[in-house]
């Protein structure tokens, strides 16, 4: 039994073009213009592949196909389809596009699930508007109200305007939410984002762990003078101290562990006039690990360099912890893929994906890696070669199938 692997290429060519410009790679920002068309152009796919197409209250798109017989339960396989700024076609858009792949091979191969198959694009994973995975957050764990209010990273519309835009109801995005009780198993395909499976010529990344990421935002207070008449003595420059954190950030995370990392993404200057000293520097801090207790090690150290050093404050964005993702899922995945005869390595994931919202309510989850070409991510570079893509598809598509018939046992008592 296989998936087309050739069809499964030719969505993701056809998605990718949806939000690209040349040399700028593709943006599709959550619920903007572009990211409309990507979604109606996903139900159009869903409906011609026999799914069942609603969109709840938190914008999540979701294909289904019901179970032949009496349902219990469903099977989730989801990703999203927003991008980040000048990002790349397969970000996301694979995950839900190989889903939609699998729900046609079941139909194609009259495989009989026990279980609904759902197919979802959840919304804003990238964090456009605050958090990132606030469609599956929605869905898993509910949402606050006040996460609605926060603007497009640009200080566009409102989260619960861009919803309302694109025919959510976010007034009763309560009822997005869904007993994780009811999801029998969560699958994510994912590219890698990373160097390694290309590298050590891996085909397939089983993922152990998901990286958790604490997100704050630095103030660093000085006082504006002229660059000309101000000694060196006489100077409260606000860059002196935000640029050395800067520095001790990735030592600190360093010496935590082998797989922290720590990164300022932004970094503002003000009133940035080349002749005037800065009066402020605003920077974002982001700290990742799979272990939390390094993440608030670094945190503590940087609390208290700050009040050592400057006057400044430190705002938390948001604090996710990391998840281990479950084991007998992963064993499934590590299975097909060698009964594929592909290379199937154990790995963890540093990216943050919508497989947590899962993890977190302990449905068993399972993410299943393909190599990306130089590593590249986020950048109009990202790639995966077509017959990485088919193997990615065809190993989820034999999971599902694989869980599918031990379920049918259990449910008939054969062990
Ligand atoms: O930031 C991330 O790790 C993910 O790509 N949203
Ligand atoms: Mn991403
Ligand atoms: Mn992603």
């Amino acid at each position: 039994m296989q998936i087309n692997g050739d069809r499964l290429n030719e969505d993701l060519r056809q998605l990718g073009k949806i939000g690209y410009r040349p040399g700028k790679g593709v943006t599709r920002l959550a619920l903007s213009e572009d990211d409309l068309l990507g979604r109606r152009w996903l139900q159009e796919k869903m409906r011609e592949a026999g799914l069942k197409v609603t969109i709840d209250h938190a914008a999540n798109v979701i294909g289904r196909l019901p179970a032949g017989r009496s349902a219990a339960g469903s099977v989730v396989i989801g990703s999203h389809l927003d991008t980040v700024p000048e990002g790349g076609a397969y970000d996301g858009a694979l995950g839900v596009l190989a889903g939609l792949e699998v729900a046609r091979a079941c139909q194609e191969n009259d495989i009989d699930l026990p279980w609904d198959l759902q197919i979802i694009n959840f919304t804003d994973e990238e964090g456009h508007h605050y958090a990132g995975t606030f469609g599956s957050r929605a869905m898993m764990q509910g949402v606050p109200e006040e996460e609605l209010e926060h603007t497009r990273a640009e200080g566009g519309a409102s989260l619960r305007e861009d919803l309302r835009a694109a025919g959510a109801d976010p007034d009763r995005i309560s009822k997005a939410r869904r007993d994780p009780g009811e999801v029998r198993a969560y699958f994510e395909l994912h590219v890698e984002q990373g160097k390694l499976m290309e590298r050590d010529r891996i085909d397939i990344g089983a993922v152990t762990g998901i990286a958790g990421i604490y997100r704050y935002l630095v103030d660093v207070k000085g006082e504006a003078n002229h660059a000309g008449t101000t000694s060196m003595t006489d100077r409260e420059d606000a860059l002196i101290p935000a640029a050395r954190v800067v520095q001790l950030l990735p030592e600190w995370a360093q010496a935590r562990a082998d797989d922290m990392v720590a990164t300022v993404g932004q970094f503002f200057v003000e009133p940035g006039a080349v002749n005037i000293i800065p009066g402020r520097c605003s920077f974002s801090v982001e700290l990742r690990s799979i272990d939390s207790s390094d993440m608030v090690r670094v945190r503590e150290r940087l609390r208290s360099w700050l009040e050592e050093n400057a006057s400044a404050d430190m705002r938390t964005v948001f604090e996710k912890d990391g998840n281990y993702l479950d084991e007998e899922i992963r064993d499934l995945i590590i299975d097909s893929a060698m009964n594929e005869d592909l290379t199937v390595e154990p790995m963890s994931s540093g990216a943050g994906h919508d497989a947590q919202s899962f993890a977190t309510s302990s449905v068993p989850t399972g993410m299943i890696f393909i190599p990306s070409r130089g590593g590249f991510s986020h950048c109009p570079q990202e790639y995966s070669e077509p017959e990485w893509v088919a193997a990615g598809g065809q190993v989820l598509f034999k999971t599902v199938c694989e869980l599918a018939r031990r379920d049918w046992s259990r449910d008939a008592g054969v062990s």
